[in-house]
């Protein structure tokens, strides 16, 4: 990959306004904050430049507001929260306040470098999306990517171009139409996947399994069955559940085999199968987890992704765990410091994964210091 500029070569940023771009897309509840994993991981990018005598401006999206301004999603609650963390900063209102962000519009770019001397990107939750902020500084203003971007490229490219082997991915969570892409990419890279969550299901329609009313995803079978098949003729692995927990027909919790009867939901993997995937992280010497093995949220059927996140916390194995989801369940149960990398990027990190670059870094790398 070419040269992406990092903040020494941003040259003297002392007296210089410079525009942060964040991810400060925190998991909120009724206006409070309820994980600051993300503005805290900011800290080190704001404190290089304000300890250089830059003046620091983070802008940042919050949810999804559909390009207009909805109090729900107002940044006052993150500028609070940064406000105690780093004095001093500014931090702009939600960007997707402004159709012009999704829209990646040249006008709403000029309204942002208005007055402002550089530009660093720290976003890595959302260097995935080509939006104004992301990939319009770079064009015309000295940028360079910050502390967080530059740890996060470096572990998931690390994964990607020269893991220590076995190497083994760990997918979980809702929609596999969103990872089906990375199950193929990845499998040219993993030794093994193991998949749980509700992805678990399409590929157990694809192996023949009746999964009753468990959630998946019809026009993805055929997908699935190929990638069972190329896994299988090149001496890949697809881990898939052997057990099930979940509610049976009358709605009372219940633990299954690989077969649901008729009007059963599969909401979490089943005890066997959770030893299983856990033998397999313990015996890897790279992991990479995506997406929780059940509906987390719910202590009924958390068990899974507990075990699964424990095994990343005890495996001598290098662990790195992408964001969203898969990190909430980590903190949840504590194991956040227990593993060797949380990403911030949900998304991101996959797509990272998937092509090797995203549109926030190809931007960098056109700057004009770059
Ligand atoms: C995330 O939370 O994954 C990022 O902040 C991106 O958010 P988005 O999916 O709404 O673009």
């Amino acid at each position: 990959m070419s040269h992406i500029p990092t903040l020494a070569d941003l040259g003297d940023v002392g007296g210089k306004r410079v525009l942060v771009r964040t991810d400060f897309n925190v998991p909120m509840d009724n206006g409070v904050i309820t994980d600051d994993f993300r503005i805290r991981s900011a800290l080190p990018t704001i404190e290089w430049l304000t300890s250089r005598g830059a003046h620091v401006v983070c802008a940042s999206h919050l949810g999804r507001p559909k390009g207009k301004p909805d109090p729900k999603y107002s940044m006052d609650a993150v500028r609070a929260r940064l406000a105690e963390l780093a004095p001093g900063v500014e931090l702009m209102e939600n960007l997707r306040y402004n159709p012009g962000e999704e829209g990646n519009d040249p006008q709403f770019v000029a309204s942002l470098i208005q007055g402002i001397d550089a530009y660093v990107d720290d976003a890595f939750g959302a260097c995935h999306r080509a939006h104004a902020s992301i990939v319009g500084p770079p064009r015309t203003l000295p940028s360079a990517m910050g502390l967080l971007m530059q740890r996060e490229v470096e572990v998931l490219l690390g994964l990607r171009n020269n893991p220590k082997r076995p190497f083994v991915a760990v997918l979980g969570g809702a929609k596999i139409s969103d990872k089906l892409g990375v199950v193929e990419a990845l499998l040219n890279v993993v030794d093994a996947l193991v998949i749980g969550g509700a992805m678990c299901f399409t590929f157990l329609v694809a192996r023949g399994y009746p999964i009753g009313d468990s959630l998946w995803e019809p026009d993805q079978v055929e997908t699935c069955k190929r990638l069972l098949a190329d896994s299988a003729s090149n001496g890949k692995t697809i881990h898939l559940p052997e057990d099930l927990v979940g509610l049976d027909a009358a709605g009372n919790f219940a633990t299954f085999g690989v077969r649901l009867p008729d009007g059963a939901k599969g909401l979490d993997i089943g005890p066997g199968t959770a030893a299983a995937f856990s033998d397999v992280i313990m015996d890897a010497r790279t992991v990479f987890w995506n997406g929780p093995m059940g509906m987390f949220e719910d202590p009924r059927f958390e068990a899974g992704t507990r075990t699964v996140a424990q095994a990343m916390a005890d495996t001598k194995a290098f662990t790195v765990v992408g964001g969203g989801d898969s990190a909430a369940a980590l903190a949840q149960f504590g194991l956040d410091h227990d593993v060797d990398h949380v990403s911030t990027g949900g998304g991101a990190s996959l797509e990272l994964l998937e092509y090797g670059d995203l549109p926030g870094l190809e931007a960098l790398r056109a700057a004009p210091n770059a």
